[in-house]
């Protein structure tokens, strides 16, 4: 079979090779690809910037937002051929961790969790890929058109959930959010504000293209300038990983406010800041900032609820751009107006 894959840490090394099928060990459920959605760190791992091949590999199969259809399922795995699915991307590291231990290998300490189509495991941009029933997730069939964005809003899924946990430190009636970043995980991240009856506010440069209006449809507002945006935010979510822009929203935010970053930030770009000043806005504000990468099942599961109260048209919106896997080089290429890039994979 295809399937779309890189030697990891060579840039732009990336082509659709004949793979063996894949091998049992790879879990109860074989499953067909349907689609496989694009974004920055696959993107890092061809240029050659991430990434890990399995052990013994000389290629790792990338794709690691996957949608699928079960083709063949033991009966005793709760699940049957013809359900749609999307396969969890981390797996606890083999220790375990305390975390990995009680499933929240997204919190894994010691960092040697590995990752599907990322770090140490095959990915799914293959046209068949094996899951294990605990790193399945059942989407409802409705969501075939976009189920594939189930792997983004776990990331923002468990971003949310998180902001709320630390919220909840004390009296907490939070109303004003800023997102920073109109790309695939701030509409999403937004779109969970939104849900939650919060007034939402989305930061982006681009002027043109679907974003103000994916913003506007929401129920949020859109804002191309920083100078724009009330300063009294009590959640902000940052998604852009841009440097100057991570400081700026760390400083301009509410009394007690939580910042929470998801963007990776390429390396080796300085910004000058006021350490002392900086500090001491936060201390005497009890501001929060933190860090969240990846999802464990229960952010699955939440992601899943809340897809399903979103308005299907929106979604459907979000996905600018459907590439078959043939021209993978095509959907590899990043352009302005896209929002999220999907491989089809179906044969
Ligand atoms: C993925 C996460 C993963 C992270 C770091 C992100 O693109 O969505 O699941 O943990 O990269 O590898």
């Amino acid at each position: 079979m295809q399937a779309l894959a890189v030697v990891p840490g060579q840039a732009d090394l990336v082509e659709l090779r004949e793979v063996p099928e894949p091998p049992a060990a790879d879990g109860a459920l074989l499953v067909e690809a349907l689609a496989v959605g694009i974004c920055g760190t696959d993107r890092e791992i061809v240029a050659g910037e991430y990434g890990e091949a399995p052990p013994g590999a000389d290629h790792l199969v990338i794709g690691h937002e996957s949608l699928g259809r079960v083709v063949e399922a033991p009966q005793d795995t709760g699940f049957a051929p013809g359900d749609l699915v999307v396969g969890i991307v981390r797996r606890p590291d083999p220790e375990p961790c305390a975390n990995c231990a009680v499933g929240e290998w997204d919190m894994c300490r010691n960092g040697r969790y590995t990752e599907r189509g990322i770090k140490g495991l095959h990915g799914f941009a293959s046209e068949r890929f094996r899951l294990e029933p605990g790193f399945a997730v059942r989407l409802d069939p409705g969501l075939r058109r976009t189920g594939v964005l189930m792997e983004p809003t776990t990331v923002v899924a468990k971003a949310w959930e998180h902001l709320e946990r630390i919220g909840r430190r004390a009296a907490w009636s939070p109303r004003r959010v800023l997102v920073t970043g109109a790309g695939p995980i701030g509409l999403l991240a937004a779109m969970l504000g939104v849900q939650r009856g919060l007034d939402v506010q989305v930061l982006d440069r681009v002027e043109n293209g679907p974003k103000p209006q994916l913003v506007a449809d929401l129920g949020a507002r859109y804002c191309t300038d920083l100078a724009d945006v009330d300063t009294d935010a009590d959640i902000v979510v940052e998604c852009t990983g841009a440097p100057s822009l991570v400081v700026e929203v760390m400083e301009r935010n509410a009394h007690n406010a939580v910042v929470c970053l998801t963007g990776v930030s390429a390396l080796g770009r300085s910004v000058e800041v006021d350490v002392g000043a900086f500090n001491r806005g936060m201390v005497l504000q009890n501001d929060v900032v933190f860090g969240s990468v990846n999802a464990n099942r229960r952010h699955y599961e939440q992601a899943a609820a809340a897809l399903a109260r979103a308005d299907a048209s929106w979604l459907e919106r979000l996905v600018t751009r459907r590439v078959p896997l043939a021209e993978f080089r095509d959907a590899l290429e990043h352009r302005d107006d896209d929002v999220k890039v999907v491989l089809d994979v179906e044969a």
